[in-house]
């Protein structure tokens, strides 16, 4: 790691990239004119003033405005990667050069290497973690005990982390309050459902080039994130299938016009799968034995547990090999299936991850939890909490503001309308 008398410590691939990670940067930024009104108010305002931020986070151009904010706003902000293939190397040379956050994140960085990019976060004793995955709070709570009460609070950005906290908080084991962004309806009814809907679909096709149109594409999971897979695929001209364990989910996705199978059937009627479960080896030996000749396969849940890669590569017994930029080949012998961005997050390592608009939203729900939580966190308890509905609120005035669309306001007779018990029909 580097520290010099310039730029603050960071290890990041090549400072020369600053230029381009800039310009990419300031054309995100056009695309979030929500999280732009409010590093205006903390500009002013200073809501996280002398507050040290830790952030885990993918490290995109989306992600680069926010720590833009947070810093406007007072905070002493350090960044480390949340996925070693999600960073942009442009924008962590950025993030240290022109906007002087210190940032740890490599592309492709092992896993030795991730983890002293965590450590160096926890080294600066944060008092709000701000964590998508949360790796940021295990870390401090299994290796560093002593610093969980330098913590005050921390903010979460997505359904696995949130899972995970909740897991953490049930055992006694949660050592502060934590704000569950994921909850917030303007964060995953948009950034999980259209956000990865959309790019995932770039992500398949950066790295494939394949045809959608008339294929046949297996989406495991019909949460959020996949119900938006689902959907841009089918407006693609997929045939698409949905493999559901629960039975509401899996009776929506009938109802939604898509084929409901098992995994075991799925397997042999696919040519492209795309899991986003949240849980570990979805597809697993028995579905690869399956396949067809040719099969993708790819991945938008969080980590790379989804599809069983342990399996996959002894059933190809060493026989891989990288046939485009993110796409692997295992031979099977009677066969050859293919697996997009290392089954890591499909969207972020193929692609950019979500457009800006989307994070816009996402990351204004992150900028509000932290001002929220610097100024109430005496009054929280070492729980998860949802983000509070006026900040929601807010996030959704401020994006129509933004676009330009009016609400309609009811009518004085209509609001007595509906607060009313005593009227009839
Ligand atoms: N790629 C991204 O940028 C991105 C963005 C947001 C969320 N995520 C991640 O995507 C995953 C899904 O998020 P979500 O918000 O849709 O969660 P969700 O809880 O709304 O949906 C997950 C769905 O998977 C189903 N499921 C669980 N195990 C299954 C199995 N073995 N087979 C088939 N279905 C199964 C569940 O019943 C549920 O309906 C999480 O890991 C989340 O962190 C990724």
């Amino acid at each position: 790691m580097t520290s010099t008398s310039g730029p603050p410590d960071h290890d990041v691939a090549d400072l020369g990239l600053a230029a381009e990670g800039v310009r990419r940067i300031e054309w995100a930024e056009r695309e979030m004119p929500v999280l732009r009104l409010i590093r205006e108010r903390f500009e002013r305002d200073r809501p996280l003033d002398g507050l040290r931020i830790g952030a885990c986070l993918h490290v995109t151009t989306e992600t680069a405005n926010l720590m833009r904010t947070l810093k406007a706003g007072g905070a002493q902000v350090v960044l480390a990667a949340s996925n070693p293939l999600s960073t942009k190397d442009d924008v962590a040379a950025a993030l240290v050069a022109e906007y002087g956050i210190p940032t740890f994140a490599r592309r492709g960085e092992d896993r030795d290497t991730y983890y002293a990019h965590l450590n160096a976060v926890a080294d600066t004793h944060p008092q709000l973690t701000m964590d998508d995955g949360c790796d940021l709070v295990s870390l401090l709570h299994s290796e560093r005990p002593d610093q969980v009460t330098d913590v005050l609070a921390g903010t979460e950005e997505t359904t696995t982390g949130v899972i995970r906290l909740k897991a953490m908080a049930a055992d006694g084991a949660l050592g502060f309050p934590v704000i569950a962004v994921n909850e917030a309806q303007t964060k995953h009814l948009f950034d999980n459902r259209y956000g990865t809907g959309q790019s995932t679909v770039d992500g398949i096709l950066r790295a494939s080039n394949i045809l959608l149109a008339g294929r046949k594409v297996v989406v495991a999971g019909y949460g959020w994130v996949g119900r938006g897979i689902a959907s841009r695929m089918s407006g693609m001209g997929a045939h698409v299938a949905v493999v559901e364990v629960d039975p509401v989910r899996a009776l929506e996705a009938l109802m939604d016009g898509f084929a409901v199978m098992t995994h075991s059937d799925a397997a042999a009627w696919g040519e492209l799968f795309i899991t986003a479960t949240g849980n570990l080896n979805v597809f697993r030996r028995e579905h690869f034995e399956a396949m067809r000749d040719g099969a993708i396969m790819a991945n938008s849940g969080h980590f790379d547990a989804e599809l069983d890669l342990a399996a996959l590569r002894a059933l190809a017994e060493g026989h891989v090999r990288e046939v485009r930029d993110n796409v692997q080949e295992f031979d099977l012998g009677g066969k050859k299936l293919h697996l997009v961005a290392e089954g890591r997050l499909v969207n972020l390592g193929a692609a950019e991850g979500h457009p800006a608009a989307v994070m816009d939203m996402s990351f204004a729900n992150q900028a509000l939890s932290a001002e929220y939580v610097a100024a109430h966190h005496a009054e929280l308890e070492p729980k998860v909490y949802v983000v509070p509905e006026a900040i929601d609120a807010e996030v959704a005035r401020l994006k129509l503001a933004a676009l330009g669309i009016e609400l309609e306001p009811m009518t004085p007779e209509q609001a007595a309308y509906v607060a009313s018990w005593q009227h009839g029909t």
